[in-house]
């Protein structure tokens, strides 16, 4: 898949979005390295805490299908500013892939890419608990 297409696919995702609170869609697609793409959404709760942001979905989708190895992600929002993945989802990303390549696309369709090392530098994990 291009970068144009895995962008699409991510930009698509906003259509889907489960937004009633913040009503800010957020899109996702999660490109494993033998090609297959997940998708995601953000999905939003009444009580607010048990919200899930769209990658986080994206991962969580692949992981229970099997799929641990991630190439790039693609991160759509419907403003023209670009919408880096909060904390918690880079913490979720770095799990399972801590050189993950991250795409961000904004509502013109621009791009900017990024690291996961660049957004997440000084991370904690697994290899540190041994
Ligand atoms: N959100 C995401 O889905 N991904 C991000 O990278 C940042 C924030 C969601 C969470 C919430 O549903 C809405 O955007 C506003 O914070």
């Amino acid at each position: 898949m291009t970068t144009q297409e895995l962008c699409a696919a991510a930009r698509r995702m906003l259509a889907m979005a489960y937004v009633p609170y913040s009503h800010f869609p957020v899109g996702a697609a999660l490109e494993c390295m033998d090609g297959t793409v997940f998708t995601g959404c953000n999905i939003e709760n009444a009580a607010y805490g048990p919200s899930n942001c769209a990658e986080r979905t994206a991962v969580f989708k692949a992981v229970s299908e099997g799929y641990r190895d991630f190439r790039r992600i693609a991160i759509a929002a419907d403003t023209e500013d670009f919408c880096a993945p909060c904390g918690v989802c880079r913490q979720v990303l770095h799990e399972f892939a801590p050189k993950l390549e991250v795409i961000l696309v904004n509502r013109l369709g621009e791009t900017r890419t990024l690291t996961l090392p660049e957004l997440f530098p000084h991370s904690f994990g697994g290899d540190i608990l041994g």
